[in-house]
């Protein structure tokens, strides 16, 4: 059996649906059963009283033996044969002055037949009894037939002489009326029952469905809830099942009850988590823009003392050196952590037409400049390539990736600079020949604050955060950034929608 039509594996309503009709099988055929048999038993009981009466007038007191032998049988045709010492006799029709065969059936306002040798063998081999018995008598069908002894006077054609002799007379009454009824009832019944079955199973199908409708609105809810975005991001969460289908008297209604309430406290929880991801994205942006104050001050007192031409403490030159250095790698991670936050909040970015070629030649010449060490290599088209976006954040992403390129790769390593078109799109890759990323890094590269075991010990001014920028400018963009990286081949891919001449889509403002 296939998994399929394993009964585990039905619906519900293909369930309910077959239970009922089993039911109705089960029912419906013990009835009719019970039914007919009892008709039949009270047809052939009647019979059987009837060949009762009959025996009688032929062994009772008032029997008249004289006349020619007739009894009470029910309409149709009756069996009368008379048997002596076992044989087919033929006695003396005194009313007609001749001889009738006796074994004959006779039939109501109709002349008698003649059996047959045939049927009278049947008769003789029946060994029927007292007791009403079933025989079937060829052609002319079933018969309840009882054996009555009685005297009879029996005339010798041979002498003339009439005696007196024990003579045994079948009486019999055919079944074939009974049969046919008990097979029309039959019939009727099984009709009757076919007609419930179909009728039954349209309206078990009907109602079932109807009132499972509820249940599969509820489900498709779910379905809906199921499929909303609600990892990140402003969620705003309007599903909720129908109130007309949360009725609590109903279990239905409380399977919608109970998936409303938990999704009124899944929306909750979604917004207090919103509020506070807002919160603490306004907190980090309102401390970047405090902290830029200050240290601008710091870095203007550092670069005003190192003007001083009063001679200067060895010891105090190199501290205010470190003052003015470090306040300057702060002043970058403020920068970079202010940058977040706004594009976090999905603040709206520039839009307007950036040469990504141009802007590939202007971050390499910079980087060869800052790296001469490293080889660089420029990958240009022909033509140039323009996206719609913000010119300093697209740049800025260059500048991230280059710099990573330089600072996280030995002296003498390739890097490449490629801008391509792809369809619709401009692909923009920087890819380097170095020692690649660190594995247990690179599912988390894009994340806040991650940076390679090298990047802490050896790099100066190292965050983690160049790589988040990256990621969070390129999706705010709406294009997409990918990394592959293994010893010796390492390559971030940025691809963007190419702008044309029609005017471009809303740029979409994500917050990852
Ligand atoms: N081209 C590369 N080759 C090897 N490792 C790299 C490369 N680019 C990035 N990495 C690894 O990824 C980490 C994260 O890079 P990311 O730019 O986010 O931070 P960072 O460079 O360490 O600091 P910063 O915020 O100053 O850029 C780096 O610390 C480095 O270990
Ligand atoms: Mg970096």
């Amino acid at each position: 059996m296939t998994t399929a039509l394993r009964p585990s594996h039905w619906t519900l309503r293909t369930k309910l649906v077959s239970s009922v009709l089993l039911l109705f099988i089960i029912i419906i055929t013990a009835i009719g059963a019970l039914t007919v048999w009892q008709l039949h038993n009270t047809l052939a009981g009647k019979i059987d009283q009837q060949l009762a009466n009959s025996a009688q007038q032929l062994t009772g007191p008032g029997a008249d033996r004289g006349d020619p032998l007739s009894y009470q049988g029910g309409g149709g045709d009756s069996l009368h044969v008379d048997l002596l010492a076992g044989t087919v006799v033929y006695v003396p029709d005194r009313q007609n002055g001749g001889t009738r065969p006796s074994a004959l059936i006779s039939r109501l306002g109709a002349a008698p037949t003649q059996l047959t040798p045939a049927q009278i063998n049947a008769v003789r081999a029946a060994g029927i009894g007292r007791e009403p018995s079933t025989i079937d008598l060829a052609r002319a069908g079933d018969y309840r037939v009882v054996a009555v002894q009685h005297s009879a006077h029996l005339q010798n054609q041979a002498t003339g002489i009439t005696s007196e002799q024990t003579i045994t007379t079948v009486i019999g009454l055919p079944l074939r009326d009974t049969e046919a009824t008990v097979r029309t009832a039959a019939l009727a019944v099984a009709l009757l029952s076919g007609a419930g079955l179909i009728l039954v199973g349209l309206a078990t199908a009907y109602l079932v469905r109807r009132n499972l409708e509820p249940l599969r609105r509820v489900a498709e809810t779910a379905t809906r809830v199921s499929n909303l975005p609600l990892s990140a991001g402003e969620v705003v969460m309007h599903e909720r099942v129908d109130p007309a289908d949360t009725d609590e008297r109903t279990e239905v209604g409380q399977v919608g009850l109970a998936l409303n309430q938990m999704l009124d406290n899944v929306d909750g929880a979604l917004t207090a988590r919103q509020e506070s991801e807002t919160r603490v994205r306004q907190f980090v942006a309102d401390a970047s823009h405090e902290l830029r104050t200050p240290l601008a001050s710091i870095r203007g007192y550092a670069e005003l003392s190192r003007r001083e031409r009063e001679p200067v403490p060895t010891g105090v030159q190199h501290a205010m050196s470190r003052i003015e250095s470090e306040s300057d790698r702060m002043t970058a991670l403020v920068e970079d952590l202010l940058l977040l936050a706004r594009l976090d909040s999905g603040r709206p970015l520039e839009r307007e037409p950036v040469d990504v070629t141009l802007l590939a030649m202007e971050t390499m010449s910079d980087a060869h400049a800052a790296g001469p060490d490293h080889r660089w290599k420029l990958d240009l088209p022909d033509e140039p390539m323009e996206v719609v976006g913000d010119e300093a954040r697209i740049r800025q992403v260059l500048i991230n990736l280059l710099a990573n390129a330089r600072r996280h790769t030995p002296a003498g390593t390739e890097v490449t600079t490629r801008v391509a078109a792809d369809g619709g799109d401009v692909v923009v890759s920087v890819s380097d020949d170095g020692p690649g990323i660190e594995p247990d890094l690179l599912p988390h590269i894009f994340e806040r604050f991650t940076r390679g075991d090298s990047a802490r010990t050896r790099t100066e001014g190292s965050t983690g955060l160049g790589l988040s920028i990256v990621h969070a400018v390129v999706t705010a963009h709406g294009g997409e950034l990918t990394v592959q990286s293994a010893p010796g081949s390492t390559c971030f891919t940025m691809r963007m929608r190419r702008s044309s001449q029609e005017t471009p889509a809303p740029m979409p403002s994500v917050a990852p």
